[in-house]
């Protein structure tokens, strides 16, 4: 039985997760927290947490990477980070952290976007010369733009062209640069998340895509990390090394 202990309990992803983490048969909820509760069975603080776990889910803010990240070192806890938009210093400490105590970060937990990142290397490497543009579409109320998804898929693309670089948008004058990764964002409605890579040549286009249909996939997602991640070592884990 693996117990966790879920936090940013009372989001979207959150209380999906709970519920997951409820009704799953190896799985037991040690303790729902949320910075925002107001009382009830939602703790405030990972400090009042007494229980024993084997697993602490993150899907809250970046904000607040850093000092669940000093909590899990302290309590030796494998550590799931799912929460996105992190700055290079939330970066460092998720790094830092890694040294110490298995950690899983990942910006989407979906084992197709795992698969979708595979393919489009793959595709850069055969096509050197494409011209290649990521377009991904969310929901109204998401904060960061472009998503942790499509940055994550432009870097798997530069694991084959080293020298990518990235366009956010496009405005204005200017052609193209060859090696450039075009990233454009769309935001609109309740779209749950869709990822588009176009990989075009002046003879061929390929376009790879992936929809997100549901959100309990990104929870169900999460569960398979906490599966693979519960008596690893120490180190820095993503769903790549879940669907090897
Ligand atoms: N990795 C993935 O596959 C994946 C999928 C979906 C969402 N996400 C990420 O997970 C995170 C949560 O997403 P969501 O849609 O559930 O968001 P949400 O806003 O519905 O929930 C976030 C929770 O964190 C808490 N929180 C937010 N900001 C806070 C702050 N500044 N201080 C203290 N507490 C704060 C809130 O109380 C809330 O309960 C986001 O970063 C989102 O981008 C990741």
């Amino acid at each position: 039985m693996i117990r966790a202990i879920v936090y940013g309990a009372m989001g979207r992803m959150g209380s999906i997760m709970v519920n997951l983490i409820e009704a799953a048969e190896d799985m037991e909820l040690v303790a729902a927290v949320d910075a925002f509760s107001q009382g009830g069975t939602v703790l405030k603080s990972l400090l009042e947490v007494t229980d024993e776990a084997d697993v602490l889910i993150d899907f809250s803010h970046h904000s607040l990477t850093s000092d669940l990240l000093s909590w899990a070192v302290e309590h030796k806890m494998p550590v799931i980070i799912a929460t996105t938009g992190h700055d290079q210093g939330e970066i460092d400490a998720i790094t830092a952290a890694s040294d110490k105590i298995p950690v899983f970060h990942s910006a989407n937990m979906s084992l197709g976007i795992a698969l979708l990142s595979d393919l489009a290397k793959r595709a850069a490497a055969v096509f050197p010369d494409a011209d290649i543009e990521i377009v991904e579409a969310h929901h109204n109320r998401k904060a960061d733009a472009p998503s942790g998804t499509a940055l994550m898929l432009a870097n798997s693309i530069k694991e084959a062209r080293p020298q990518a670089t990235f366009k956010l948008g496009r405005a204005g004058m200017g052609k193209r640069e060859p090696q450039e990764i075009g990233i454009h964002a769309l935001r609109m409605g309740n779209l749950p998340g869709t990822h588009e890579i176009i990989i075009s040549t002046d003879t061929q286009s390929i376009t790879l895509k992936h929809e997100t249909h549901d959100r309990a996939l990104f929870a169900d997602g999460a569960m398979d990390a906490a599966r693979f991640l519960v008596g690893r070592p120490a180190g820095l884990y993503d769903m790549n090394d879940v669907i090897k």
